[in-house]
Order: structure tokens, then C-alpha cells, then sequence
């Protein structure tokens, strides 16, 4: 890879204010003072410093995010905020988000360059769940708890089996799916003669959300977080 490539890939500066840092001899590649922006190196192996700091090689990025109220989940959009303006590192890495919450939906959403990782984690046939938790209008009776389970008729077809669990206070309640259609939980709450007056994702697969991350902050997950994920 060239050396400007990988300095501007990792975040360091645009092409030209790499350019400059090389012309000022403030790059060193394997501890040697490097000025030619189109020198080859491997990212894997040779070690790339900018005024003595390490620059670390990230090739697949995968991140989970608090994402607030007040979001959509798009890389770009003419009006709104969107989960990527939350983000200030991996700028040049073409991250997007692993597929969508609503505006309002709080809670849970991966960020990634791994096209595979997004395809395993959204591919119906996968059935990675998501759990919610929902703040419903009304309380919900085990009938509701039944019609989930079996299926709750949605305007384009019958959902698949859903799990609602209630907690003491059965106005919030958690459900999982494993489908990730258009408004799916609004809808089914619809269905059923309730409506979500607040709702936030708490898990995707195995994967819980970090409790230490407030609102807006995200992290990069670790290794055993990436296969959590997809169980
Ligand atoms: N279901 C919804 O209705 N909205 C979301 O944001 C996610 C799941």
C-alpha cells in the first residue's frame, strides 16, 4: 500500500497534509525517516510512526453505538443527523451501519466496513436475534404473550414466533425477534391493540449493549464481542 494511502486511511490527515508531514520529515517507517508519499509499505508488517507515535493499522472496523433519539441510521442525509456524525474516528474506512433503527429507537447499533459481517448479521436465514426493550402504552396480558409467540399478522405477513418477556411492571417489557422488517416492533405492538411509546435495543445475538456507554459514546468491540454477535 502506498504510505500516503495508509496515513490518510488511518485517520492522520487528508492526502495533502500527509504530503506535508512527509516533506517535513516527520514520518518514520520502520524507524527511518521516510519523505516519498508513493513508498510502498505493508501495513502488517512494517511499522509507521508520525513524530515518534505509533500509527496503528485497522483494516475491518467494527463498533457498537448508544445511538440517542433523534438519529437515522444512514451513512448520509440531507436533513437529519445521522448515527455516522457521532463517530469521529474511521473517517476514511467507509463505515456504515449494521441495518436500521428508527429516529426515535434508542440503544444498540453496530458500525462496520465488513460487508460479510453485515450480511451474516442481517441475512433472515442467519436468525440472529435482537432483543428490545419496550415501553408500552398499555400492560401486556399472557394472550399477547401467546399471539407473539405464534406469529402476530402484519400487513405483509405473519411475523415470525416472538419471545415477550415481562418484567415486574408489565407496561416494559422485552421482546425478540429475529426479522428485521420495516417498523417490526411498533407494528406488532400495533397488531395486538398496544402501542411502543419508548423503545431501545438491548442485545443483538448475543451481545449485549455496554451499560457503561451513555447515550451518543461508542467503542470498538473486542474480538470475542465480534462472535458473540453472530451466536
Ligand atoms: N422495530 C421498530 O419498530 N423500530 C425499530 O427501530 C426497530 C425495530
Amino acid at each position: 500500500m502506498r504510505l500516503d494511502k495508509f496515513l490518510a486511511n488511518m485517520g492522520v490527515g487528508t492526502r495533502s497534509e500527509v504530503k506535508q508531514l512527509l516533506k517535513k520529515n516527520q514520518v518514520q517507517v520502520n524507524g527511518k525517516n521516510e519523505k516519498q508519499s508513493k513508498a510502498q509499505i505493508n501495513p502488517e508488517e512494517d511499522t509507521v510512526t508520525v513524530n515518534g507515535d505509533f500509527i496503528r493499522y485497522v483494516d475491518k472496523v467494527y463498533i457498537m453505538l448508544n445511538k440517542p433519539a433523534g438519529y437515522i441510521s444512514a451513512t448520509e442525509d440531507n436533513e437529519h443527523s445521522t448515527v455516522l456524525d457521532l463517530i469521529d474516528d474511521f473517517q476514511n474506512l467507509n463505515i456504515f451501519p449494521v441495518g436500521r433503527l428508527d429516529k426515535d429507537t434508542t440503544g444498540l447499533i453496530l458500525l462496520t466496513n465488513d460487508g460479510q459481517f453485515n450480511h451474516d448479521i442481517m441475512s433472515p436465514n442467519k436468525h440472529v436475534s435482537k432483543i428490545y426493550r419496550v415501553e408500552a402504552e398499555k400492560a401486556v396480558s399472557q394472550q399477547d404473550i401467546e399471539i407473539f409467540a405464534d406469529g402476530v399478522e402484519l400487513s405483509d405477513g405473519k411475523a415470525q414466533p416472538a419471545e415477550l418477556k415481562c418484567t415486574e411492571e408489565s407496561k416494559t417489557v422485552y421482546v425478540t425477534i429475529q426479522e428485521g422488517r420495516f417498523h417490526q416492533v411498533k407494528r406488532m405492538f400495533h397488531a395486538i391493540d398496544n402501542e411502543v411509546l419508548k423503545l431501545k435495543r438491548v442485545q443483538i445475538g448475543q451481545l449485549q449493549l455496554d451499560s457503561s456507554l451513555s447515550e451518543g459514546d461508542y467503542r470498538e468491540l473486542t474480538t470475542e464481542e465480534i462472535e458473540l454477535v453472530q451466536q
